[in-house]
């Protein structure tokens, strides 16, 4: 563990590297989906604004698009 590695979710005793490697592993980029596959964020939800920020870094890390684009209006 090193110092950047922060406790992310306290209720769930999950740290930063532990919920990251889970979205990477099971390409997991929306709240619901990481709440239903690793329990982070089932408990309080206090960490959910951190969640979503860790979820949004991967997206863009993984070059995630989350709307289709379409050059059609
Ligand atoms: S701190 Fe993550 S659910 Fe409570």
């Amino acid at each position: 563990m090193s110092c950047a590695d922060r406790m992310l979710c306290a209720c769930l005793g999950l740290r930063e590297s532990e919920v990251r490697a889970a979205v990477r592993a099971q390409s997991l980029f929306e709240l619901a989906d990481l709440v239903a596959k690793t329990e982070a964020g089932a408990g309080c939800t206090c960490c959910h604004p951190d969640l979503k920020a860790l979820l949004q870094d991967e997206r863009e890390r993984a070059g995630y698009l989350s709307e289709p684009i379409c050059s059609a209006r």
